[in-house]
Parts: C-alpha cells; structure tokens; sequence
C-alpha cells in the first residue's frame, strides 16, 4: 500500500472502497459545482510568509472552541449519511475525535442515533439540529440531546430547503441504498464495505426512523427534505429554540455580513461562516473570502469559525491567520472514514495536525494563539469588488 502523506491519499482509497453513491453524495457539490471548487481554490491563493531564525521549539497548537479545550481548533462538521461511508461510521468518527482531543459534531441525518454515540463515547459531543416543520419532533430531539449529554447545539441555518446536487438524483440516493442493477453491479466491487456493513443492524437513519411521525419511508432524501424541513425558519424560530435549549449554541451557514450581525445579536456561542461545502447555494462565494468581511461586521462580538473547502492544515492556518477562530472540516475527514474508518479519521486528523503545525514553524510562531495575519500575504483583491 503507498504511504499516505496527504488527504487527498485517503481521498483514493476512500473512492476505491465505498459504493460510488456515497463517493458521490460527498464530492458534489449543487448545480455547476462553481461554489464548491472555489471553496477549495481560494484557499490557494493565499501564501505564507517564511520567516527564519526565530525559537520555534516547544510548539503548541492546544486552543478552545466555545470554550472546550480542543487539542488543535479543528472541529469534526456534521456530516448525514456517514454510517453508510462506513458501517458505525458516526461512533467511529465521534471516538476518533473524542482520542483525539478535537470536537465531534453528529449530524440531524445521522445513521447512528444520538443514543447510540453516547453509549459508545465518554466525552460529551455537539449535535447539529435541522429544522423540520413537525415541532414536537424538533422538541423531542433536544430533549434526547440535553439526556445524551451533548455539550453544544450547531444550529444549521443554510439548508431550509435543499440544493440540488445532481449525482444524488441520477444515483438515487438513500439509506440503505435501493438494490438496483447497477447499485448491486457497483456494491459487488465493495466487498470488505458490505461485509462490515453486514455485522452492524444500523442502516437507516438512527435520529429520525421510530421518533418522527410518517416516517418509515425515507427512501428519496429530496423529497423527505422537501415534505420535513421548516421552509419558514426565521429568526424568531431561532430564538425560540435558542431558549428551549438553554446551552452552548452555534449558528452554522452564515455567509453575509448582515447575517452574522443578527446571530450576534441574538447571543449565540459561535458563527459558522459556511456555505454547506458548496453543497447548498451554488454562485456564493467562498467562505475564505466572505470570512474578512464578517469578522469586520461582528468584531469580537462573537467567536467566529469557517468551514468549506478545508483540506489540510496550512489552510486550517490560514483561516486561523485570517482571523476564524476554529474550523470545521467535512470531507476531509469522511475520506479517512470510508478509506479505513476509525483509524483513517485518527489519519486525517493527523495529517492535518501536523500540516499545521510544521507551516506554522516555518513561519516563525510557536503557539496558535499567537497566530496572526501577519503571516499571510493576501492578494489586494482577494476579497472582490463586487456591485
Ligand atoms: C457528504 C456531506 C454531508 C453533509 N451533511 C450535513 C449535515 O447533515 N448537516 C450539516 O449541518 N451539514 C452537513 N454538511 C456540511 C458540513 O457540515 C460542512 O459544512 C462542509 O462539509 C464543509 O465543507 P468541506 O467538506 O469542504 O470541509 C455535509 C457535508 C458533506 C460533504
């Protein structure tokens, strides 16, 4: 097996070895996909500056989010469907995580239950609510989250309805997949998947099938989405479930300035600055480039994150330098999951921390903290002039 050095390594097993429909459900992005490849070529134009003869011994990349101690400011994003990337896949990414020292944040569109992730962790992990129009369920899912024992709600806020992606609907995407000709040709190839899928009993989606009402058919995620999200979600809805939680709370999918002044106003813990990885409006910009121009809005009102496009650690340290105060990562860490699951996330996390942490010696900083745009050299137009 070649030495894996990067995460686009992990990315190569990860195609080979999961059914394409769930390769695909993670590398689409809506529509043109225009959003979603900015979000990682943005990040290329920023540089770093090289500094020399400067102590950089003793190096610490230990930080906080929303006040947790994380053993570098990296948070595992909510992700629907990773029990299908690989079979447990939720408890095997929250365990990962949990050795690791860094956030895991279970997604509403889970495989595993919330139940299920707690039973097989010791540390509190986030969970990320969607909003669907049924309000006893949505009352009833932060009640089951506050018994778990989750230590902060990530309230996604950019997925009211859902972007087309296009891969989905021609794979006819669901959970467990349907067994077409072409699916049972495909899963044929995936044969250690399969067989790990076998062992387990989970394969549907654990937060939603038995808790919320008409749910036993799930088959077309579009058309669940469309009849159960909350088109109507506001920021009155959001306040009120603010209230109903009463813990740490975080806004996720803020991409505007006038947006992120709002969240700020309302009192939440964290804004994260997101466009869903390109998976929701496709045209918006990046969010490397809208970061800028919400920390101007919201100063240090509120502790400000990014997520999209991250694939490595030197852009961890750019978003970082740039002013978010942690990241989120997506994809990078579901390449690991479905290349060699528990141990491939551990694998992400690692090249990544130790992407961080050898950029940031180069560039003459010993502690994280400390990190400033000082390190950066960012083109003059790099946010845009846009009318
Ligand atoms: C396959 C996939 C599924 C996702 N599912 C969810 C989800 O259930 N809830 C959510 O809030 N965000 C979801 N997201 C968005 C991620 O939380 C995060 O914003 C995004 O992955 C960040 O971009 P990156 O993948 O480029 O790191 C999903 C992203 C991907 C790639």
């Amino acid at each position: 097996m070649t030495t894996i050095t990067t995460i686009d390594d992990l990315k190569a097993i990860y195609k080979r070895r999961v059914p394409r429909m769930f390769y695909d459900y993670t590398e689409s992005g809506s529509w043109t996909e225009q959003t979603f490849r900015d979000n990682v070529s943005d990040f290329d134009l920023i540089r770093l500056r090289q500094r020399i003869a400067v102590d950089m011994s003793d190096r610490t990349l230990a930080s906080t989010m929303a006040g947790q101690e994380v053993a570098m400011p990296v948070a595992l994003a909510p992700v629907g469907f990773t029990g299908m990337q690989s079979a447990d896949g939720e408890i095997k990414a929250a365990r990962a995580a949990e050795a690791f020292g860094v956030p895991y944040t279970l997604s509403t569109m889970s495989i595993c239950s919330i139940e299920d992730v707690a039973a097989h962790t010791s540390e509190p992990f986030w969970f990320q609510l969607y909003v669907m129009r049924d309000e006893e369920f949505v009352d009833n899912i932060i009640a089951r989250a506050k018994n778990a024992g989750v230590s902060a709600l990530v309230l996604t806020l950019d997925l009211q309805v859902l972007g087309q992606r296009h891969k989905d609907l021609k794979n006819g995407l669901s959970a467990p997949p349907k067994l077409t000709p072409s699916t049972i040709a495909n899963l044929a190839t995936k044969w250690r998947w399969g067989f790990e899928m076998l062992q387990t009993r989970r394969h549907s989606f654990g937060n939603i099938v038995g808790h919320a009402k008409n749910v036993e058919n799930m088959g077309s995620l579009s058309s669940w989405t469309a009849e159960q999200f909350d088109p109507k979600l506001d920021w009155n809805t959001i306040a009120r479930l603010k209230e109903k939680w009463g813990g740490k709370l975080i806004l996720k999918g803020i991409l505007d300035p006038d947006d992120a002044v709002r969240a700020a106003d309302l009192g939440c813990d964290a804004i994260v600055v997101s466009n869903h990885g390109g998976r929701q409006l496709d045209g918006a910009l990046s969010s490397i480039r809208m970061l800028p121009s919400i920390l101007a809005a919201v100063g240090d009102r509120v502790e400000v994150w990014l997520d999209s496009g991250i694939r490595s650690g030197q852009d961890v340290l750019k978003a970082r330098a740039m002013g978010a105060h942690g990241v989120m990562i997506g994809r990078a860490y579901i390449y690991g999951l479905g290349a060699m699951g528990q141990a491939g996330v551990t694998k992400s996390l690692e090249i990544i921390m130790r992407e961080l942490d050898l950029t940031m010696a180069l560039c003459g900083k010993r502690d994280i903290n400390t990190v400033d745009r000082d390190i950066l050299l960012i083109p003059k137009d790099f946010e845009g002039d846009w009318a």
